[in-house]
């Protein structure tokens, strides 16, 4: 019996102030801003600047989830940040923004479990919370690809971009969090996405420094993710008792549009339950759920008490559900009420 329940009590994210839209990358990339939007649904996405990295961008989301919570870094058991794309293969990025927020006595991991690692996140920030391990946990989910693109690359180029979005879980004694969750893994289908070169298969030399970029087989991921996505969150739903009906709020990976349409017609969930903003971010991979769940709050679409489904699908082959009841107590969200109650 699970005794100590995990809630989320704050949330933040950073988007790259740098907005490319797809007449930008239409200028030097071999496709049109029609052809983005039909076959994605992406009119712009946001690209860092030369002085941000993956480590920033996490620092900011996770600086901005511990103010919403009104929490000090110190407060902090444990950082976990999701990536594929960190600073360096070593040293971790976790310990980068350990460093940066000056949380001190904390531990701080790295996952990479491509853009399914922020569900993947959750669900382990819950173990430690719910083993009594840890009392405070930040969750991070955090990518910067546009470096690992290549504009000779139209078939990836135009899908991703970069960002951050964060969570602050805390232990409570209010019955809530992770209900239900599905983590899995099919390595099989490994090479669908994947960097070739600059790990310890195929280490980088002066002849393989083209292959350091993602290569993608989209047809395959479609048909991957479209097989995955509905029955990763009826399986997730299961598992919590659940029915699509008790579902207040949809969480899905921003990959294509085309894709969250499909699982939204397999599961019988109706538009205006689900968070869309791949439109603005296009696919940011294991920040895209974060980002999407940062703007749900910001946007007042969350209450307390909601039940949210968040299902991801990314490189490994890998994917990844969680049903998360939300505490009936949120001091971020009364704050933002009380604030807006003022306003009127
Ligand atoms: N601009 C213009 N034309 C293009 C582009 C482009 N950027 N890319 C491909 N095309 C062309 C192709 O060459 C092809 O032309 P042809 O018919 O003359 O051969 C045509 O468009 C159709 O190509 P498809 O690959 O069939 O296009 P599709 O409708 O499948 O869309 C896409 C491609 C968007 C990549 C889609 O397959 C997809 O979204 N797949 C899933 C990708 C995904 O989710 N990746 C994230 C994984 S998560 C992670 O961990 C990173």
């Amino acid at each position: 019996m699970n005794t100590r329940y995990a809630n989320i009590i704050g949330w933040g994210k950073y988007a790259p102030a740098n907005v490319v839209t797809n007449d930008d990358i239409a200028r030097y990339v071999d496709t049109s801003d029609e052809w983005i939007r039909a076959r994605t649904g992406i009119r712009e996405r946001r690209f860092v600047s030369d002085d941000e990295t993956t480590a920033t961008m996490s620092t900011e989301a996770g600086r901005a989830a511990l103010d919403k919570a009104g929490l000090d870094a110190t407060d902090l058991d444990l950082i976990i940040v999701a990536t594929s794309s960190p600073d360096y293969l070593t040293p971790p990025v976790s310990s980068q923004v350990q460093e940066a927020l000056g949380a001190t006595n904390v531990g701080a991991m790295q996952l990479v479990v491509g853009c399914t690692g922020f569900v993947y996140g959750l669900v382990t920030a819950q173990q430690f919370i719910a083993t009594g391990a840890c009392k405070t946990v930040l969750v991070i989910g955090a990518e910067l690809i546009s470096r690992w693109l290549k504009p000779e690359d139209r078939t990836t180029y135009v899908l991703f971009g970069d960002g951050a979005g964060a969570v602050v879980m805390q232990a409570t004694d209010d019955p809530c969090g992770i209900l239900g969750h599905v983590l899995g893994s099919d390595g099989s289908g490994a090479e669908h996405i994947i960097i070739p070169v600059g790990g310890t298969a195929m280490m980088p030399t002066h002849d393989t420094v083209d292959q350091i970029t993602i290569r993608m087989n989209g047809r395959e991921v479609f048909k991957f993710a479209t097989r995955v996505m509905g029955r990763a969150l009826r399986e997730a739903l299961d598992h919590a008792g659940l029915t699509i009906d008790d579902i207040d709020l949809f969480i899905p990976h921003q990959a294509n549009l085309r894709i969250i349409e499909y699982a939204l017609k397999q599961v019988g969930l109706p538009r205006e339950k689900v968070v869309v903003n791949i439109d603005r971010y296009g696919n940011t991979s294991a920040a895209s759920i974060p980002i999407a769940l940062c703007e749900a709050f910001d946007e007042g679409r969350i209450k307390p008490g909601d039940t949210l489904a968040m299902v991801a699908f990314g490189a490994g082959l890998t994917w990844a559900s969680a049903i998360f009841k939300l505490g009936v107590t949120i001091p971020a969200l009364m704050q933002m009420e009380n604030a807006d109650a003022d306003h009127v």
